[in-house]
């Protein structure tokens, strides 16, 4: 059921700074963080991942060969097998200068992973937060881990009563545990675009609205039916990842409440907001 934090009578369409402004920058890294928030967005997107003595970092894959350069026995592999101070080592910006050369930046060289205590610790209550669980099969003890930093960090009363944090999530069960854990703290269920599987959105969706309180979907599921069938179930819709004007338009128009992006300064400008003034 919804409640006050994820209520849509004062909504706006929330700006959500996917892995950061992670379009120009490096992904979860502090230029990619810092640039969002200058841009003035309403959420930050940190993956979680953990590490083998038990850190949230803010990191998306499971394995550290894509976003990581450094000592090859530490910087590949999976995140679960290394400690903070072994994934410290690597250089989690130099790929963004190697894959974009046309946005590189000396700044981005030398970057090191950021912990979700650090980034809490940095702007509390000063942005939203949408942290994600991933991998939590792998890892368990992940969701008392979030939870506890959540708490330690004064955003637990801020998350039930504003939505000033939004668990996400591709797992049913992490999200489960998560209630299980704290039943008022707001869920949302990620999407892949095959989600439906066949079945209707109506049926998916009512599902879904007993565990959480939003959706975040695949931007190729989001039409008309699917908008109607979440009003329905009472879910926030929460798209992601969609960088192109035209289609941030679009969903728009559906009636979205937010929209994952890499680039949060188009969104920004399609919404007419202005980051000095925010
Ligand atoms: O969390 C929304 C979106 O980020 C899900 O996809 O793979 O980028 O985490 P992914
Ligand atoms: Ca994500």
């Amino acid at each position: 059921m919804p409640n006050a934090s994820t209520d849509r009578s004062d909504a706006g369409i929330s700006v959500i700074a996917h892995r950061g402004a992670s379009g120009h920058a490096p992904e979860h890294t502090w230029p990619a963080y810092e640039l969002a928030m200058e841009m003035g967005v309403d959420f930050l997107e940190p993956d979680l991942q953990m590490t083998r003595d038990g850190h949230l970092i803010a990191f998306h894959d499971a394995t550290l060969d894509r976003t990581a350069r450094g000592p090859t026995g530490i910087c590949t592999g999976p995140v679960a097998a290394r400690t903070l101070e072994e994934i410290r080592r690597c250089d989690v910006g130099r790929w963004f200068n190697e894959r974009y050369p046309e946005r590189a930046r000396a700044a981005f060289e030398d970057q090191r992973v950021v912990t979700l205590d650090e980034l809490f610790a940095r702007w509390g209550d000063r942005v939203r937060w949408y942290p994600e669980t991933k991998n939590p099969e792998e890892t368990p003890g992940m969701e008392e881990a979030l939870l506890e930093l959540i708490r330690r960090h004064g955003l637990r009363d801020a998350a039930v009563e504003r939505g000033q944090v939004l668990i996400q999530s591709f797992s049913p069960a992490s999200l489960h545990h998560l209630r299980s854990l704290d039943s008022e703290l707001p869920r949302v269920q990620l999407l892949p675009a095959d989600a439906m599987d066949g079945r209707q959105a109506e049926a998916v969706l009512h599902e879904i609205a007993t565990y959480a309180q939003g959706v975040g979907p695949n931007r190729a599921l989001v039409d008309a039916p699917f908008m109607a069938a979440a009003r329905g179930a009472g879910l926030l819709v929460h798209p992601w990842t969609v960088d192109d004007p035209g289609e941030m338009a679009h969903l728009v128009a559906l009636g979205v409440d937010g929209i994952f992006t890499n680039f949060p300064d188009r969104l920004n400008t399609l919404l007419g907001r202005d980051p000095q003034t925010r």
